[in-house]
């Protein structure tokens, strides 16, 4: 039975989960893979506080250069999060050869140009199926069983933080504050959690699924992204009497050769699968010319669902590494074939959800028909008005002349 040594950078939430799946379930992974999967290092800068887990004596420590240059380490974790050091370390890694797994979406959707040639060159790996969804395997759909197709469109609810809010605001009504502490004593959230409300780790997320979708590296800024952090439990409310939840979503097209991306919180049909994905599960539902419509769902943050796609990617490059595969596929997939051309923000066509707080819905519908936006509900009881579809660019000019009102993206998955 051949042993793989596994170090580990970051003893945090992931870290644990990683560690945890392991001595629970590393035998029957032998088993399974005749690779038997030792944690032999863990590095952090706190290896005080207890984690409500035990480790052989030896194997901690706070000194992560130490780890990646260890000889008898075969493959390194990256669970620090972040852009800076865990850049450096991985880098470093790379450099000596050493395949990483990691989790940090944020420094792929950043660097990833950089970090996926780097491996290239080294002949070696970046496994990142924990930096998609959490604990389900949507890399691995993409790269294998999705290999065969062009990619039409993704609708992702990538982040587990801002679902669970939503969920929670919807169902239980509880203010946003509140929430937001439990996702972060749950373990859910980033640290600051920021990156989860303003939309931004979704972004990163859409990023990575683009770019293996599209094989190029997609840079953050082409995503037009907005966060939930100002919504309030009115437009939940009401969105709840029109027949629909409100949701995070990403959203992925390719339109003619042009690549749209968004994140914004948007209504869902009641009746769309979206709309029953709750609590921090996420969901992505991905298009193929061939295949049609299909679906991946599971938990999209916490510890141990995080941890099992971690596990996936060391069983993988593990096994990657006896086989003498190089680069893997992952990374091949992520790499500049093509120009990829971008759909810019206001070219987006959508339609949408206004709630109209001054003047009257008349008059509103005529600002909108100026701006070629037509209607197509007008809710005289809440003062809401459903538009049909338009350019982002015109709902921009229409939003400045209806003060105060307030406008969400509507999606009906036509
Ligand atoms: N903060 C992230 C989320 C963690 O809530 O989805 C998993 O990527």
């Amino acid at each position: 039975m051949k042993e793989i040594k596994i170090g580990i950078l970051g003893f945090g939430t992931v870290g644990v989960g990683v560690v945890e799946g392991i001595q629970k379930n590393g035998a029957l992974m032998a088993e399974r893979t005749g690779i038997y999967p030792v944690v032999a290092k863990i590095a952090d800068l706190d290896i005080t506080t207890d984690r409500g887990i035990t480790v052989p004596d030896g194997v901690l420590t706070t000194d992560a250069m130490s780890v990646i240059a260890d000889d008898q380490i075969d493959l390194i974790a990256e669970l620090i999060g972040g852009t800076t050091v865990a850049r450096t370390f991985m880098l470093e890694a790379l450099k000596q050869g050493k395949p990483v797994v990691t989790a940090n979406k944020a420094l792929l959707a950043e660097h990833g140009a950089e970090l996926y040639k780097v491996a290239q060159e080294n002949k070696t790996g970046i496994y990142y199926e924990a930096a998609v969804g959490g604990g389900i395997p949507i890399l691995l759909a993409q790269r294998t069983g999705l290999v065969g197709n062009q990619i039409e469109s993704i609708y992702g609810i990538l982040n587990g933080t801002c679902n669970y809010i939503l969920t929670r605001m919807e169902l239980e009504g509880l203010p946003f504050d509140e929430i937001l502490a439990d996702a972060q004593k749950l373990g859910y959230a980033e640290t600051p959690p920021d990156l989860d409300i303003d939309g931004i780790d979704t972004a990163h997320k859409t990023t990575i699924l683009a770019s293996m979708a599209y094989g190029t590296p997609v840079p953050i800024s082409v995503v037009a992204t907005k966060g939930i952090r100002a919504l309030s439990g009115q437009e939940i409310s009401n969105a709840d009497a029109l027949g629909y939840r409100i949701k995070l979503l990403a959203i992925i097209k390719n339109k003619g050769g042009k690549v749209e991306l968004s994140v914004e919180p948007t209504l869902v049909p009641k009746t769309h699968m979206t709309a029953s994905v709750n609590d921090s599960f996420n969901a992505v539902f991905v298009k193929g010319d061939l295949v049609g419509d299909t679906m991946y769902y599971g938990r999209g943050a916490g510890s141990l669902p995080t941890g099992s796609a971690v596990i996936a990617d060391l069983m993988e490059a593990a096994a990657d590494q006896s086989n003498k595969v190089g680069a893997p596929v992952g990374i091949h997939m992520m790499l500049q074939k093509e120009a990829v051309e971008y759909c810019a923000a206001g070219a987006i066509e959508k339609c949408c959800y206004i709630r109209i707080v001054e003047g009257d819905l008349k008059e509103a519908a005529t600002i909108l028909k100026k701006h070629g936006i037509d209607t197509r509900l007008i809710e005289e009881s809440t003062s809401i008005i459903l538009t049909q579809k338009a350019k982002e660019s015109a709902f921009v000019a229409a939003m400045k002349e209806l003060n105060g009102a307030i406008r969400l993206r509507l999606e009906n998955f036509e």
